[in-house]
């Protein structure tokens, strides 16, 4: 955790230019924190099976955040979810302008790609990250998420849609960060599947929590706008406060049920964050 920090503020994008803010405004969301919670699983992954190979992956954990990043600073536009708080801070769109907040999205999102082209890495693993986090982090998954979630705003729709819906604008990119982890360390296809299927369902548990912590935290518990899902599809206006803790409580004790099973490196490397976001809605 320390080292991906380290590691992200050694790498923040900087360019020499006469812009009197474009490289403070590209860090921004960068430095403003965030729980990291994508390329931790990847970096665990990473850790269990392969520990000389962490170095090399911090350049793709680096680009998930990136991409997430990127997602939030959109999110939060104006035309989107139009929110002025973010990880304890001002949105870009509100400290700068929206152009710079759309830019400064543009940008991450090219310079995730942009670090997995460069990571000490074989040339084959690199094709498949890129194919993996452009297939889930953009039209295959997390755009459609979002337009989804924008398009049906005020429309109502069935919990089964609404799972379609988290599952592409959050879960994709989470089950993805661990399948990134199995790629790097070589993983046979078979474990590779399961892992992406606990995935999708963390993701789903993940962006149901964060339904619930929009509905019950204020804007300085969760450092970002929150009561700002009255419009949406939400866990919450579908199945209510308690249906969505207890959607919650079933699919995180699955999760639990299907961890036990891992094998030990895989357990060990993963419970910190198992601890950490399985039961966080309660
Ligand atoms: C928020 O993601 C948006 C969702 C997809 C739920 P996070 O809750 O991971 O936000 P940060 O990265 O900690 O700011
Ligand atoms: C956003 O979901 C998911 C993304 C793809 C960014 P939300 O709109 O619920 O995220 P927050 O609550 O603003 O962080
Ligand atoms: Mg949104
Ligand atoms: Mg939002
Ligand atoms: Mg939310």
């Amino acid at each position: 955790m320390q080292r991906f920090e380290a590691y992200l503020k050694a790498n923040l994008p900087k360019v020499e230019t006469f812009h009197p803010y474009y490289n403070n405004a590209l860090s921004a969301m960068l430095l403003a924190g965030g729980k990291r919670f994508r390329p931790m699983l990847l970096l665990s992954v990473v850790k269990a099976y392969e520990p000389l190979l962490f170095e090399s992956a911090l350049a793709p954990a680096l680009a998930i955040e990136f991409l997430h990043t990127y997602s939030l600073i959109h999110d939060d536009l104006p035309a989107m979810d139009d929110a002025p708080l973010r990880r304890g801070f001002e949105t870009l769109h509100v400290k700068y302008d929206e152009a710079t907040a759309i830019l400064v999205g543009d940008a991450l999102n090219s310079e995730a790609f942009y670090h997995i082209s460069r990571a000490s890495l074989r040339d084959d693993i690199k094709i498949k990250l890129v194919e993996l986090l452009s297939r889930d982090g953009g039209t295959y998954g997390m755009v459609l998420g979002q337009s989804i979630d924008l398009f049906f705003e005020n429309h109502p729709l069935s919990l089964e849609e609404v799972k379609v819906l988290h599952i592409n604008k959050t879960a994709k990119l989470i089950a993805t960060s661990l399948l990134m982890g199995a790629v790097i360390v070589g993983m046979d296809r078979e474990k590779q599947d399961m892992l992406y299927k606990f995935g999708i369902d963390l993701g789903l548990l993940f962006q149901i929590q964060d339904d619930i912590i929009d509905h019950t935290q204020s804007d300085e518990e969760a450092g970002k706008t929150t009561k700002n899902d009255n419009d949406k599809n939400s866990f919450i206006n579908i199945i209510g406060l308690d249906g969505s803790k207890e959607e919650a409580d079933s699919l995180a004790n699955d999760l639990q049920k299907r961890f036990d099973m891992f094998d030990e490196p895989l357990k060990e490397a993963l419970n910190p964050i198992m601890t950490k976001y399985l039961y966080r809605h309660r």
